[in-house]
């Protein structure tokens, strides 16, 4: 593509964005490719052969992918682009009409189009919203997706032929968790993962319509897993691009059927031999009770049936305090024998918070927690306990002591980024964490106290794993 034409792209984006109400932007998810990052994944694509090239572009918007396409490959391919606004259709097509390319504009639902042909390339950078279980479109789907991001890349590898390549932007959640692990096994299945490209600022790659995203570039291939897969990565879009090419196993790693995609090999040491944590008899779940959801229960004043209300804030470096003064209701009350189900303790667990900001130091806040009578977790927090989904089981206080310094490691803190690129730490993130053996977490015990610092909680891991 020469520069006019990419700055024509452009000028026709930024006023489609200008034109269209922040209300419709959200419900239509139009959160249109800045050029410098449509350029990118263009260019991920493998050089032409020559031969003619077919290209179709899901959720085309106002045509940046396609433009970008056009100016990698030339007015010679063909393209079919598909979007279910009409007034962006028309933006597209005038677009696509200025550059003398055959193509074929598609109004309407990429999910429910049928489409008679394959095609060589597929671009897309897709709505990102929940898919709700009862969506009528999943049963036109191979795998149920939780995302409709998920359900546009299952269409769009559906829609390649035989060696086929598609680039897609996309939220990094997919690489791990629970949730997306039936989408992850049908790619496994189904695609070679080639190549990844990540921004390490969340801010930059859309700042011009503030999305706020963890995203990624992938490209995938409809052919069985390549044995190398490129990683590239840059600060935002516009900075230099350093790359690595891994192992695709040291990659696509993890147990069967809960496999996770990173983005670098675990660190070659001890940690990597390790058992992961629900192997070891332990089980990380989510606190039970969603405040929102249980006004009628909480209250700010204890009283009959009442039990501490445990948040994030009742944990500090100096240890755990409750009631505290932070805006949070202190008690939950319990009305009926189906509340006392919900609670845990007395005993030894180890709580983590679940959500931490882009800023935080660490991802992973862990803190031994030994209640003396039953206490409700609120759902901001997860516990490990050594129960099942269930049925709570209190860890051994040894155990508790020992994991809370391994997980506040910065061992684990860059294993975690290396899975997951979300702020959110997740139980079945948790689960799969590399954890030293039962009586190495109790050696790790004799050295707790609440209020050990950062820089003696990594002396004690690495000693761990040096010994
Ligand atoms: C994130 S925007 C990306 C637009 C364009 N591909 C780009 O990169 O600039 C997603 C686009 O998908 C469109 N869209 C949302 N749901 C769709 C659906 N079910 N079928 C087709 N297009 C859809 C939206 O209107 C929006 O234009």
């Amino acid at each position: 593509m020469t520069r006019s034409l990419l700055t024509q792209a452009n000028e026709r984006r930024l006023r489609a964005i200008a034109s269209t109400a922040d209300s419709q932007r959200r419900a239509f998810e139009q959160y249109l490719t800045p050029p410098e990052t449509a350029a990118y994944a263009a260019s991920m694509f493998n050089a032409s052969s020559g031969n003619a090239i077919s290209c179709l572009d899901l959720g085309a918007g106002s045509g940046m992918l396609s433009m970008a396409l056009i100016d990698r490959f030339g007015a010679e391919i063909t393209l079919t682009a598909i979007e279910l606004d009409p007034v962006l259709a028309r933006t597209c097509s005038d677009e696509l009409c200025s550059t003398g390319v055959r193509f074929e504009m598609l109004l309407g639902d990429a999910l429910t189009i049928e489409l008679k042909d394959k095609f060589d390339k597929v671009i897309l950078n897709p709505p990102y919203s929940k898919m709700a279980a009862k969506d009528s479109r999943q049963e036109l789907l191979p795998v149920k997706c939780a995302n409709l991001y998920a359900a546009f890349v299952v269409l769009a590898i559906k829609s390649l032929k035989d060696n086929g390549e598609c680039v897609a932007i996309i939220p990094r959640s997919w690489t791990n968790g629970d949730y997306f692990a039936p989408f992850r096994n049908w790619i496994f299945e189904n695609a070679s993962i080639d190549w990844m490209h990540v921004y390490d600022s969340r801010k930059e790659v859309f700042s011009d319509t503030n999305v706020l995203q963890e995203t990624m570039l992938v490209k995938l291939s409809k052919r069985p897993q390549r044995h190398t897969i490129k990683v590239t990565e840059s600060h935002g879009k516009n900075d230099a691009v350093s790359e690595s090419n891994y192992p695709a196993n040291e990659l696509i790693c993890g147990l069967k059927r809960k496999k996770v995609v990173r983005i670098k090999p675990a660190e070659p040491s001890l940690i990597s031999s390790m058992q992961p944590l629900s192997e070891l008899g332990m089980l990380a779940s989510t606190g039970k009770i969603v405040d929102f959801r249980s006004r009628d229960k909480t209250c700010s004043e204890p009283g009959p049936n009442c039990v501490p209300l445990v948040y994030s804030c009742n944990f500090s470096k100096e240890g755990f305090y409750h009631p505290v003064d932070a805006g949070k209701m202190q008690w939950y009350r319990c009305q009926e024998p189906k509340d006392e189900k919900l609670l845990i303790g007395p005993g030894a667990f180890v709580v983590v918070k679940r959500f931490s900001s882009k800023e935080e130091q660490k991802r992973i806040k862990a803190f031994a927690f030994f209640p003396e009578a039953p206490i409700a977790l609120e759902n901001h927090q997860n516990y490990i306990h050594c129960g099942t989904s269930r049925n709570t089981i209190p860890l051994e206080k040894e155990t508790a002591k020992g994991l809370s310094i391994w997980l506040n490691s910065s061992i684990i803190d860059s294993w975690f980024r290396s899975v997951s690129g979300s702020t959110q730490v997740n139980a079945s993130d948790l689960n799969q964490i590399p954890t030293p053996s039962t009586s190495q977490l109790r050696n790790l015990s004799t050295r707790w106290t609440a209020k050990l610092t950062q820089k003696e909680i990594d002396i004690i891991c690495e000693e761990l794993i040096n010994e």
